[in-house]
């Protein structure tokens, strides 16, 4: 029987990344950053002058993509990319490389081969429905766009990175428009999955929440 995975969807700053991560800690589970992918995707694809909605020319670099995970930190081409791509220009970028069919396609192997024992949390947008569509638990974060905008303005002063609350709460809402509208895997919330709002949550209460609805499904298992 293949291990158990948890898949969390959600929008861009939705707090994903950092609950995904800390219930995968607390179960002493694998962790997929999928968006990962997606913008070292786009990170390569502006890096060699590719356009970032070049079908052809970024499935290629999707299927050619070797990054390492080492120690926390991310090397692409031996370069340390970690916080290179997270950079908004990246983020951008990402979501409309993510918007290719093919390089969905390509990356697909990649995620699955993820999912290894005792089990893995995986965070993204289309973990619930296409990539994990069997996982035990699915959970579609979301939160308000105001508070959305002001926790990646926080992240980006917190780094040194300079940000504008107004510029960001501008292109957040174009992302989520594109993430939403795309035919390829929308960012939309599987059928079956627990949506969980937490803009007025703390990231240890959504992590209970997500810990208390993996005790009930396995309970009812
Ligand atoms: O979660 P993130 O902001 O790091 O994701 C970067 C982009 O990649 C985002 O615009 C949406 C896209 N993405 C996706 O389409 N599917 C995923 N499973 C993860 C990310």
């Amino acid at each position: 029987m293949p291990c158990e995975v948890i898949a969390i969807d959600g929008p861009t700053a939705s707090g994903k990344g950092t609950v995904a991560s800390l219930v995968a800690e607390r179960l002493g589970f694998h962790y997929l950053d999928s968006g990962a992918l997606y913008r070292l995707t786009a990170y390569a694809a502006l890096k060699h002058g590719v356009d970032p909605d070049d079908e052809t020319a970024c499935e290629a670099i999707a299927r050619g993509l070797a990054p390492e995970f080492r120690g926390g930190r991310i090397f692409l081409e031996g370069e340390d990319v970690t916080s290179a791509i997270r950079a908004e220009a990246v983020g951008i970028a990402a979501s409309r490389t993510a918007a290719l069919p093919a390089v969905r396609r390509a990356l697909l192997s990649v995620q699955r081969a993820a999912r290894r024992a005792p089990g893995l949390v995986a965070d993204g947008r289309d973990m619930a429905y296409v990539v994990f569509p069997d996982a035990s638990l699915k959970v579609f974060l979301t939160a308000s766009p105001r508070a959305r905008a002001q926790r990646r303005y926080k992240q980006l002063i917190d780094k040194g990175i300079s940000a504008n609350l107004c510029d960001l709460t501008r292109d957040l809402s174009e992302r989520d428009r594109r993430d939403r509208e795309r035919a390829a895997a929308p960012c939309l919330p599987a059928l079956d999955a627990h949506i969980l709002d937490n803009s007025g949550l703390t990231i240890e209460e959504t992590v209970a929440v997500i810990l208390a609805w993996r005790e009930r499904a396995r309970a009812a298992a």
